[in-house]
This record gives C-alpha cells, structure tokens and sequence, in this order.
C-alpha cells in the first residue's frame, strides 16, 4: 500500500531530511586520506545524538551500522571498516536518520582527494541523474518518465544503471510502497500522485551492471571490478513539483 503524506506531514519529514543533509555537509570536510570509514561511522553516529536522531539502520534486517560506506567497486551496503581512505579513492556515504518519528533517506558520492578522471566523469553523470530525475518527478507523470531520463543520461555516457538495488517510498519506514528499478520507458509504470514521499538513487557503474553480494551478506559490488557511484535524495511529489527533503 502506498501512504500519500499531507502538506502537514511533508513539513514534519523535513526535520529528518535536513539532519541527513547537514551530515552530508560537515561530513565532507572529514573524508580526506588516512580517515577510516569506521571514523565516519563514529561522526555519524556522534552527530545524529547531537541532534537528536535516530540511526535507522542499525539492526535493520541486521544491518550493524549507522552508514554505509561504498568504495570504489563497492554498489551500496558496504560495512564502514579500518581501511584508511587513499588518495583517488570514491565513498558512496549513506545515512538514514529518524526524528519525530519520519524518515530522511540520502547518499552521497565523495572523491577521496584527487580522483581519476573517470571517477570525476563518473560521478558528475551520477548526480546529473539524480538531477535529471528529480526535474521529472511530477504529479501525472510515471516513474517510467522519471526512470528514462536516468537511465538514459547514464547510457549516453557510456556507463550502466544497477538493477538490482531500488528506490523506494519513504515515510514512518524506511522502505514502503512503490519500489522501482533505475530504469524505464516513458509512458510505462505507476503513475506518481501528489503526496508520495520517494526516494530517488541511482547506482551507476563505469563498467557492467552486474552486481555480486560478498560473503558478509550486504556488501553489493560490480561483477567486474568497475567503480561505482551514488547520490540519493528523499523527494516529495507536490502540485507545486517536487521538493527536495534532504537539504537544508
Ligand atoms: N539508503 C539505503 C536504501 O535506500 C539504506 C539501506 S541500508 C540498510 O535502501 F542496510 F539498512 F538496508
Ligand atoms: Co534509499
């Protein structure tokens, strides 16, 4: 069942939404060589406290984090560890934060110091995407609209969409109705009404679509070594557009 949220009960999920984008901010000074994503882990944990918040995701399905912490090759799900970031480096932060009892969804894709050129094309495309999206995330339109733009910036530019992990609802949970691929023909899937909450991430890979899970049973990589990037935002569906929920 998809929950339609009223004007009144949008405003109250910007509380959430901006907690998670002010973690973006101040997180981004912190990701420089020789920072572990542990040490991220322990800022996020520290800053959602501070304000307030809860970390959705710790025991979700098991889940034992605050953040995921995608390198590299790594999707989405990756376990924050002692590694020490290096130069050239790219870490996909994710952080799902609780207050008043809504959810604010967003990930965000940071260059470790001085990237690659493809890392740089990568995930300026990624965040493109998302933009592209979210231009198209209108009362009447269908995902499959909001989808194609995706997918076919992506494509353009010679990389590919994950299929395998899906955007989703957002609301008292995490994940509720509609899911739905990063991927779409116009024209084609559910039609979006005002007042659904959504969000918008897409995974885009230099190289294959092709996800592989590690042994840890979250760990989402691409099958061939390729890196991969993400920007997710919580969206909400108004007659006035969409508003962005994760920014300050
Ligand atoms: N932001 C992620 C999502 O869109 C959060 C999932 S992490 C999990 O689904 F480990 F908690 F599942
Ligand atoms: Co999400």
């Amino acid at each position: 069942m998809v929950t339609l949220k009223s004007r009144a009960e949008i405003e109250e999920m910007r509380k959430a939404g901006r907690i998670v984008a002010a973690f973006h901010q101040a997180v981004s000074d912190l990701i420089v060589p020789g920072v572990t994503t542990l040490d991220i882990e322990s800022f996020a944990l520290r800053f959602l406290r501070e304000k307030g918040a809860k970390a959705y995701t710790i025991g979700y399905n098991g889940y034992p984090f605050a953040t995921c912490a995608s390198v590299n090759d790594v999707i989405a799900h990756g376990f924050p560890n002692s590694r020490p970031l290096e130069e050239g480096d790219i870490v996909t932060i994710d952080i799902v934060a609780e207050a008043d009892g809504w959810i604010g969804d967003s990930a965000w894709s940071y260059a470790v110091g001085e990237v690659s050129e493809e890392a740089r094309k990568l995930m300026r495309v990624t965040k493109e995407c998302l933009e592209l999206g979210i231009e198209r995330a209108i009362v009447g339109n269908r995902i499959g609209d909001v989808m194609h733009a995706v997918q076919s910036h992506a494509e353009q530019h010679g990389f590919s969409v994950v299929r395998d992990l899906l955007g989703h609802g957002v609301g008292r949970e995490m994940h509720e109705e509609p899911n739905y691929p990063h991927v779409g023909r116009p024209g084609r899937g559910f039609r979006l009404k005002e007042g659904m909450v959504m969000t918008i991430e897409p995974m885009i890979n230099a190289g294959t679509a092709v996800m592989t899970v590690d042994a840890d049973g979250w760990t989402a990589r691409t099958a061939d070594g390729s890196l991969s990037a993400q920007y997710e935002h919580t969206i909400a569906i108004t007659a006035d557009g969409p508003i962005i929920l994760t920014t300050m």
